[in-house]
C-alpha cells in the first residue's frame, strides 16, 4: 500500500501544506526542530489512531489554534481510502475513514500499516522491558483485532484490579470481590500471552535471517519470548500473590512483566553483547516487522524512517536501503546523506523548513 496525498492543517508547527507523495522512497531533509517527526506522527496517526510521541492530543494542535486536521490518501491495489483525523482541543479527537466516522481505532485495521523507526529503536536491547513490550504491542495490535482487543481489556481490568487493591488496604471486606477481577484479568491475559507466543516465534525467525545477511553470516541472532507466567499458571500465580499484591497495591504477575531476550551466538545480548551488536540485532528485528506485516496481511507496510540512516555505518545503511527497495519508504534527515543519495535515483526530494514542506522534484 502507499500514501499518495497529505494534507494538513495546524498540526503542531505545520501550518498548512498539500502535498503528494512518490510510490518509492520520499525525503524529507531540513536542519533540527523545523517539522519533520511532526511529519512522519500526523502520518502514523492516521495508521494507528494515536501519535507515537504523545498521548496527550491537545500536543498535536499548533500552538495558539484549536483544531488541527490530517487528511490523507492511501493507495493499494486500484482502491483509494480517505483517512480524515481531526484533532480537538477540549474533545476526543475524530477519525473517518470515508467519510464514516470510526469510534473505536481498531476499526482502522487494515486501512495503513506502517512501521515507524526512529534512532530510539536501536535502543531496544539495551531499554527497560516495557519498550520490548511496546515493540510487541504496536506491531501485533495493528495486525490483529483479537490481540488489540485483548490488550486494551486487560490493562483497563488490571488498572481496576490495583485501585481495588489499595481500597482493601484500607477496608478488607473488599477482598471477597477481588475474584471477579482475578477471572477476567486470566482471561484477557492468557490471550496476551498465546498471541506473544505466535509473534515472537516468527519475528525470531525472520529477524535471524535479516540478521545473517547484516552480519555476512557471522552471527547467529534468535529472539525469545520471556513471559512472566505461563498460561496455564497465570491463574495459581495469581492466587498465591493476593497477599503481596494487597501489600503492594499492586499487580506482581502476568504479562504485564513479560520481556523478550535476544540472544546472539548463544549469548544473551543484552549483558554480553557489545553496543554495535545491541544496536545491529534491533535493526534485525525492527526489519522482521516489515516483512511479518507482509506475510500477515497480504499488503506492503508503508516504512516511517526517522532520521535513523545517520545512527548507523554504512554496511548497516546498505542493508537497510536494500531491504526497503520495494515499499514506499519516507525518511527523514538532516542532510541527503550518501547512501540515500545511492538508492534514491526516483526519490521524491521535499525541503522542510520552519513548518513549511517544499516539493524539490
Ligand atoms: N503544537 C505545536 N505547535 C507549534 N509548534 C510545535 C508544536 N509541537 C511541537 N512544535 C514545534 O515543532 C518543531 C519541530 O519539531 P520536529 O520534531 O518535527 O523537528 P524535526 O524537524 O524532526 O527536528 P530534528 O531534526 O531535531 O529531529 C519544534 O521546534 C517544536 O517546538
Ligand atoms: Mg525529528
Amino acid at each position: 500500500m502507499e500514501i499518495t496525498k497529505v494534507t494538513l492543517k495546524d498540526f503542531r508547527n505545520i501550518t498548512n501544506i498539500d502535498i503528494n507523495l512518490g510510490s518509492g522512497i520520499n525525503i524529507f531533509y531540513g536542519s533540527n526542530a523545523q517539522g519533520k517527526t511532526n511529519f512522519l506522527e500526523s502520518l502514523y496517526i492516521c495508521s494507528t489512531g494515536r501519535s507515537h510521541r504523545t498521548k496527550y492530543d491537545r500536543e498535536l494542535i499548533r500552538f495558539g489554534e484549536k483544531e488541527a486536521h490530517i487528511r490523507i490518501y492511501v493507495k493499494k491495489a486500484n482502491l483509494s481510502d480517505r483517512i480524515d483525523t481531526h484533532i480537538k482541543l477540549n474533545e476526543k479527537k475524530g477519525i473517518a475513514v470515508n467519510g464514516i466516522p470510526i469510534k473505536k481505532s481498531r476499526e482502522l485495521f487494515g486501512t495503513l500499516y506502517t512501521v515507524i523507526f526512529s534512532p530510539e529503536d536501536l535502543q531496544l536491547i539495551k531499554n527497560a522491558p516495557s519498550e520490548r513490550r511496546k515493540f510487541m504491542d504496536i506491531q501485533l495490535a495493528q495486525i490483529n483485532p483479537i490481540y488489540c482487543n485483548a490488550l486494551s481489556q486487560y490493562y483497563r481490568i488490571l488498572k481496576q484490579r490495583n485501585n481495588l487493591l489499595k481500597n482493601i488496604q484500607k477496608n478488607r471486606k473488599l477482598k471477597e470481590t477481588l475474584f471477579v477481577w482475578d477471572s477476567q484479568l486470566v482471561k484477557y491475559g492468557i490471550k496476551i500471552i498465546e498471541e506473544r507466543q505466535r509473534f515472537i516465534k516468527k519475528i525470531s525467525e525472520i529477524s535471524g535471517l535479516r540478521h545473517e545477511f547484516i552480519t555476512d553470516n557471522k552471527e547467529k541472532l534468535s529472539v525469545s519470548y520471556k513471559p512472566d507466567v505461563s498460561v496455564n499458571d497465570f491463574k495459581e500465580k495469581l492466587q498465591n500473590s493476593i497477599e503481596r499484591d494487597i501489600i503492594s497495591g499492586t499487580t506482581n504477575c502476568g504479562p504485564h512483566r513479560d520481556d523478550i531476550n535476544f540472544i546472539v551466538d548463544g549469548n544473551d545480548v543484552k549483558i554480553y553483547g557489545s553496543q554495535g551488536q545491541q544496536r545491529t540485532a534491533s535493526l534485525s528485528a525492527k526489519l522482521a516487522q516489515i516483512d511479518i506485516i507482509e506475510s500477515e496481511t497480504n499488503q506492503k507496510p508503508v516504512l516511517l524512517l526517522d532520521d535513523v540512516l545517520s545512527e548507523l555505518d554504512e554496511k548497516r545503511q546498505h542493508c537497510l536501503m536494500e531491504c526497503i527497495s520495494n515499499i514506499q519508504t519516507i525518511i527523514t534527515c538532516t542532510g541527503i546523506e550518501d547512501t540515500v543519495k545511492k538508492y534514491s535515483g526516483n526519490a521524491k526530494i521535499f525541503r522542510v523548513e520552519n513548518g513549511n514542506i517544499i516539493s524539490e522534484s
